[in-house]
């Protein structure tokens, strides 16, 4: 049986209007990749090869286009359409018959990841277990996400979403790994007051049922939700900067496939032939180096 996970990478992209009125967020470039590769590289990293994309009508046949059905990156890569979006938690709905018996992770396609600490964490085989594990990380700006609410002992009490004024600094980052309980959760769900399905209304379930684990970043690892002219600006910078400096890909996810075992060192080859005119075929060979 192989790990599954899907990529949420649907939505409006209304806060990078009018950047993604023609092309979805998550194919937009940060630095030398589309965006879709960080996320879809974390969830290789957590040995998940079975991977569904949920997206909207319009996007999808572009997600098809970059990724294909997954074989070149020995990989499964299958596709769901969501029609309109109604929130992150309507994904396990969608993805019912994909997730079928098992458990599954789901990170959003705008999120970007990068840490030695974390690459760890992702191979955890608690994740695989009973309950649901999230992410969170401190901010500077916590009332643009879901956050962590502690009592007096630090004992997390509640999750709350994009609260006017935050208990805690702790954001709840979009990496979430759920046992198969998630898609009975997800059918009980309620539209929030902005009309959407929350994933943090997912989460306190959980929670609420003593089986939520809240896994707090170390201070080495870098995140980014780049849904916004900012994060997407820094989110490439950071990674022109980092991958210059050690020599070490980002989100590549041709490397990762090779890293897995997933593929032979003469498709990675090819690869990097195919890539060879823009320099990532070549900093791809370096990586290996
Ligand atoms: O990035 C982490 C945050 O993501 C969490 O801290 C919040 O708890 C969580 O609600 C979410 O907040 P955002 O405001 O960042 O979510 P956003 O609406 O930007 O959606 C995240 C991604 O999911 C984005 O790539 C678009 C996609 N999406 C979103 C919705 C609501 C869909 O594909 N379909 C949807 O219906």
């Amino acid at each position: 049986m192989s790990k599954k996970g899907i990529i949420l990478s649907g939505g409006t992209g209304t806060r990078l209007f009018p950047l993604t009125k023609a092309v979805s967020k998550q194919l937009l470039p940060v630095y030398d990749k589309p965006m879709i590769y960080y996320p879809l590289s974390i969830l290789m990293k957590a040995g998940i090869s079975e991977v569904l994309i949920i997206s909207t009508p319009d996007d999808m046949p572009k997600f098809k286009k970059l990724l294909g059905d997954g074989t070149r990156l020995g990989m499964e890569i299958t596709y769901t359409i969501q029609e309109n979006p109604s929130g992150i938690g309507e994904a396990f709905i969608l993805a019912e018959d994909f997730i079928g018996k098992d458990p599954v992770a789901l990170i959003l396609g705008d999120n970007i990841f990068h840490g030695s600490s974390m690459d760890k964490l992702l191979i955890d085989p608690q994740l695989d277990g009973p309950g649901a594990t999230v992410f969170a990380i401190e901010v500077d700006a916590p009332e643009k996400y879901g956050v962590v609410h502690k009592d007096s002992s630090g004992k997390v009490i509640k999750l709350l979403e994009k609260p006017k004024n935050p208990p805690t600094n702790l954001a709840v980052t979009g990496l979430y790994f759920y046992d198969n309980k998630v898609v009975d959760i997800a059918k009980t769900l309620r539209p929030s007051a902005r009309g959407e399905y929350e994933i943090t209304d997912i989460n306190n379930v959980y929670l609420e049922r003593g089986e939520l684990s809240v896994s707090v970043f170390e201070k080495g690892v870098t995140w980014f939700d780049a849904g916004g002219f900012d994060a997407l600006y820094k989110a490439a910078t950071f990674v022109k900067d980092e991958q210059n400096s050690t020599g070490n890909m980002i989100g590549a996810i041709e490397l990762v496939a090779y890293q897995n075992g997933w593929i032979s060192k003469q498709d990675l080859d090819d690869m990097c032939i195919h890539y060879h005119n823009s320099g990532y075929g070549g900093k791809i060979a370096c990586s290996l180096l």
